[in-house]
């Protein structure tokens, strides 16, 4: 049963600042190929997010840092051919705009231009404002990323909740506040504390979706492989996982492997 609401033909980013004024939380998972992205445009989720966590859950790094410009477009391209209803998001990956504005909107364009997204996302306040200036400026929507940003993962060297200290939770609180001033449509605010997350929606216009954020947010996002249970080594508290994938398809596999070893597939109705 599917109690995704599907009133809104096409999710658009001004859909997604409605649905924050008459409290309608916002639903966004992570998809990277067409087959994916195309079971999760047709369950109703609003938001895909092709996110650089291709880099680990596709590719097998270890962080997000690996994936490249054109990698990103590979892959948003393949979802954006599945989708009929969801809003397609794409990351910024790593060294494609922190070097200077002029390369962020060549990157953004590109994205925009190869793989027909409908906006970028990108990690950073205060230091990556001019990038998201200049990215606007072009036309494009841009969805900021706050706390736990893990193309940040070397400065941090942890991957624990963020902002717990008064000082950063203050500069993550004023980050926001130029997100939306800037003129990002959204704000994906990931492991911080639900308090601080709750605070941070209630102060600003824009939709907030967490992942790892509690839920006094406007929307929530996950790895969509998390979520189903394919994934199996990543336990954080936060993740809920809806299916134990992995299992379902190593026995599968399993079963599969058994059936050609013993000669019992194919069978005769499985043979012209
Ligand atoms: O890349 C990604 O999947 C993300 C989400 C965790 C928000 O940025």
């Amino acid at each position: 049963m599917s109690t995704a609401k599907k009133e809104y033909k096409r999710i658009t980013t001004k859909t997604l600042v409605d649905m924050k004024k008459k409290g309608e939380k916002i639903s966004m998972l992570t998809a990277y190929d067409f087959t994916m992205a195309k079971i999760v445009d047709s369950a109703g989720i609003d938001v895909i997010l092709v996110g650089d966590s291709a880099s680990n859950v596709m590719a097998g790094h270890e962080t997000t840092l690996p994936i490249t410009l054109d990698q990103m477009i590979y892959h948003a391209a393949s979802v954006v051919r599945a989708i009929e209803r969801s809003l397609v998001v794409v990351d910024l990956p790593f060294g494609s705009y922190q070097s200077d504005p002029k390369e962020a909107l060549r990157s953004a364009i590109r994205i925009m231009k190869e793989s027909g997204g409908h906006a970028v996302k990108l990690e950073g306040g205060k230091e990556v404002k001019e990038s998201i200036k200049r990215i606007l400026n072009a036309g494009i929507p841009v969805m900021g990323h706050l706390g736990l940003t893990p193309q940040s993962i070397y400065k941090f060297g942890t991957y624990t909740v963020r902002a717990k200290e008064e000082a950063e939770a203050d500069k993550l609180i004023d980050d926001a506040i130029l997100l939306e001033k800037t003129g990002c449509f959204a704000l994906v605010l990931e492991k911080v504390p639900a308090k601080l997350a709750q605070k941070v929606a209630e102060k600003i216009n824009i939709p907030v979706i967490g992942i790892g954020a509690g839920n006094g947010v406007d929307g929530q996002v996950l790895v969509t492989h998390d979520m189903l249970g394919m994934t199996h080594e990543f336990n954080p508290r936060f993740l809920r996982r809806y299916l134990d994938l992995y299992t379902d398809m190593k026995n599968a596999f399993s079963q599969y492997s058994a059936d050609v070893k013993s000669g019992d597939f194919p069978n005769d109705t499985e043979q012209y």
